[in-house]
């Protein structure tokens, strides 16, 4: 019998200090090939920091990182990208004025020829940008349009299409739909999902838990740091996911000081016992 092959990402045990600021602590995460680890938590609680860490943009202090099994202590985002991590940052880095074609082949361009005499090869860059986009399911009117005339559910997917053209093994992906609408963040996660079938191992972080519970395998939860919960997608139901995040008491206690304060005004169903 073989063993099975590791997790192509596997992180136990992380922490990363910013100065006197514990940023995390004691953290874990698993990304396996063909599916999705989501990492979910509020304002501050260190999905960023995890994904810098995979990302190979800081060193963590503490803990154990590997890369399908063996350990690794990434210094540049360069180092990442060898190893097959493309991470898509929510601002996605793009120049808005440039064509779609353009933006796809950033830093990768296709040549004609060599030496003094190389050309940019823009008939085959806007060619392979199309079909790119077109196995993805996206059917872009026209390459040549400049990527800031894009909606930013399109740019999402053509960053998300930009990955898995080049052969990213895991897709690393912080609040995709953030500032999309209800009908462009489906649309986003129907291709995190085409991203995820054609094998590669995503990491989506998200303040939605309903995003989150769409498309994911498995579910890491942050609170200021450390890990609030981590389950596989047999183990919670979105309900139960969704009052872990909105930290139930936590939130019970929101609207009760908020009430006192005289923010809001009292809840006819005051004195009743919440439910969490
Ligand atoms: N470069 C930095 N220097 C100092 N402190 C930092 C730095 N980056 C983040 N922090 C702190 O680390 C903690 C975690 O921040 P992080 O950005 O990872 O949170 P987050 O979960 O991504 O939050 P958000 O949902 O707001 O993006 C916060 O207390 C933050 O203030
Ligand atoms: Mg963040």
């Amino acid at each position: 019998m073989t063993a099975p092959p590791p997790p192509l990402l596997e992180l136990s045990g992380i922490g990363k200090n910013y100065g006197s600021v514990l940023a995390l602590r004691d953290v874990g995460l698993v990304v396996e090939a063909g599916s999705i680890s989501c990492v979910l938590g509020d304002n501050g609680a260190g999905k960023s920091t995890l994904i810098k860490v995979v990302a190979g943009l800081h060193a963590h202090d503490t803990g154990s990182y590997r890369i399908s099994g063996e350990e690794v202590h990434l210094s540049s985002p360069r180092q990442a990208l060898d190893r097959g991590i493309a991470t898509v940052y929510q601002d996605l880095a793009v120049v808005p004025l440039m064509p779609v074609w353009r933006n796809f082949f950033l830093g990768s361009e296709l040549q004609r020829g060599r030496g003094p005499t190389a050309r940019l090869d823009v008939a085959a860059m806007r060619a392979t940008t199309r079909e790119a986009l077109l196995r993805m399911g996206i059917d872009l009117r026209d390459v040549d349009q400049p990527i800031g005339t894009l909606s930013g559910g399109e740019r999402q997917c053509t960053a998300i299409a930009r990955a898995v053209h080049f052969g990213a093994k895991v897709l690393v992906l912080d609040e995709p739909t953030a500032a999309l609408g209800v009908k462009q963040s489906g649309v986003v996660l129907k291709y995190v999902a085409a991203a995820r079938d054609q094998g590669l191992g995503v990491v989506l972080i998200t303040h939605n838990p309903h995003h989150a519970y769409l498309v994911g395998d498995r579910f890491l939860l942050l609170k200021r740091g450390r890990m609030a919960g981590s389950h596989t997608r047999a183990e919670i139901t979105l309900e139960q996911l969704t009052a872990e995040m909105a930290g139930g008491s936590e939130l019970a206690e929101l609207s009760h000081e908020l009430r006192r304060a005289g923010v809001v005004p009292a809840d006819p169903g005051e004195g009743t016992e919440p439910t969490t």
